[in-house]
């Protein structure tokens, strides 16, 4: 195993190009399962999700073909697999976004249940009450969803909490289905409103994705596309708290500043200096942060995958703040390892209460999911001394070569191998 090493104080400075978005890629991916012929991506981020979900496409039948640069070829043309495996759903939960289009698209699924994860229970009940309304057969069997349709049936379907995935699963199996689709509670997340242009681009009738209603008329195919990945608003997010905590002057090149205009706010609440233009964003760090009361929400508020990055910039603030996270119910691993740094941070039910300290120290850490990860390194970035944070691998799911990117903006990372591992 490896492990990032981190020596804390210096300022970031400098410009740092944003990759392009995981949460967007991974359900564009799975709708290449939709087209008959070759779909043609690019600014598909380097990241071991994305290893994932080739992987498991590839145990469907489709042929992958990684170009030069992030570009990626998928055929689903030969398709014919319709069981995801356990192995591989287990190490990713966005595996059951191939749930719909197989379901959609060969009238049967497979998909391994993805059972619970370190940030919550992560439930997929409302994507199978979703595919039962519209006619599938859905039953468990031996740790698999099981699903079958002759052709799915339109329908109209309210979402009792607008689950990203779910939304999606739920807009690839319509746009197959017979007749129209209404879907109420929708996720409005851009990711969602990316996916309904990609489908529309493949000829699927969608109107209203990226809102709270989607109208879907069902199509008899789709046909392949070619398409540019958004950039990732978390990873753009995660290097303007680098720039806050650490004092420094970080743009962000070919981002989308639309897409964080809550974790914007709150970082000028905090007192950082932002400058904002279409496609580019940067901070210029205060000399002390102030605190700033954060609620986690479904898009447009505070992402929750922002959650755990910010609460890093809380814990040198000056003051007391209250970081809710409404969305998932464990997400707050990150807590005790700050701690070990030296953060003033106590949990109560969903909210964690921090206290501003002067300073951290940097101190031996584990990683124990993604967020919470890049949480750590922001930390040892903010830190006296040198931090090592192990388990490293939680980082590359998410973040496209995160140390050489903070390294060239000056920071003193690097990744090395954990003598402490087996
Ligand atoms: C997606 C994102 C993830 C992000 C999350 C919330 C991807 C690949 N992942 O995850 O990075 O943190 O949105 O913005 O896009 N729920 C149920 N039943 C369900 C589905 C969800 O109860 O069937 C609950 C969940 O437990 C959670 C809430 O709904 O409390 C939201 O989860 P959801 O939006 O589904 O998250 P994901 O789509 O898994």
């Amino acid at each position: 195993m490896e492990r990032i090493v981190i020596r804390g104080g210096t300022p970031l400075r400098g410009e740092v190009a944003a990759s392009g978005a995981k949460n967007a890629a991974l359900p564009i991916m799975a709708a290449s399962l939709l087209a008959e012929g070759p779909c043609r991506l690019a600014n598909v981020p380097g990241l071991r999700d994305v290893r994932t979900m080739t992987a498991l496409l590839e145990s469907l039948g489709v042929r992958v073909v990684r170009g030069p640069g992030e570009n990626l070829v998928l055929d689903a043309s030969e398709a014919t697999g319709y069981r995801a495996a356990y192995d591989l759903v287990r190490t990713m939960r966005a595996s059951v976004l191939v749930l719909g289009p197989l379901l959609a698209r060969f009238g049967e699924a497979q998909v391994s249940l993805p059972g619970g994860c370190a940030i919550g229970a992560r439930p997929i009940n409302l994507h199978l009450k979703g595919l039962d309304k519209l006619g599938a057969e859905i039953t468990i069997e031996e740790g698999y969803v099981c699903a079958r349709s002759r052709r799915l049936q339109g329908a109209r379907i309210y979402l009792d909490l607008p689950s990203v995935t779910g939304t999606m699963n739920l807009m690839m199996a319509a746009s197959l289905a017979r007749g129209s689709s209404l879907i109420e509670n929708a996720a409005c997340e851009p990711e969602v409103a990316e996916l309904g242009t990609v489908l529309g681009a493949m000829g699927a009738r969608i109107e209203g994705a990226g809102t709270d209603h989607i109208q879907i008329e069902g199509v008899e195919r789709l046909g392949p596309v070619d398409h540019s990945v958004m950039p990732d608003r978390i990873e753009t997010g995660t290097f303007l708290v680098a720039g806050a905590v650490t004092r420094g002057d970080v743009t962000v090149r070919g981002c989308r500043p639309k897409h964080l205009e809550a974790v914007i706010e709150k970082l000028i609440e905090a007192g950082a200096d932002l400058r904002i233009d279409d496609d580019a964003v940067r901070i210029l760090g205060p000399d002390k942060l102030r605190a700033a009361d954060v609620k986690t929400g479904g898009y447009p508020a505070f992402a929750t995958d922002m959650q755990a990055q910010f609460m890093a910039s809380m814990a040198i603030a000056e003051g007391t703040s209250v970081i809710a996270e409404t969305i998932f119910e464990n997400r707050f691993m990150h807590v005790a390892e700050l701690r070990r740094m030296g953060a003033d941070i106590r949990v109560q039910g969903n909210s964690a209460v921090v206290r501003g300290v002067k300073g951290l120290s940097g101190a031996p850490v584990m990683a124990t999911d993604l967020r919470a990860s890049a949480s750590l390194i922001l930390g040892g970035l903010a830190a006296e001394g040198q931090t090592t944070v192990s388990r490293i691998y939680h980082i590359d799911r998410g973040y496209e070569q995160i140390e050489n990117k903070l390294s060239a903006l000056g920071a003193r990372i690097w990744r090395e191998k954990d003598p402490g591992s087996l």
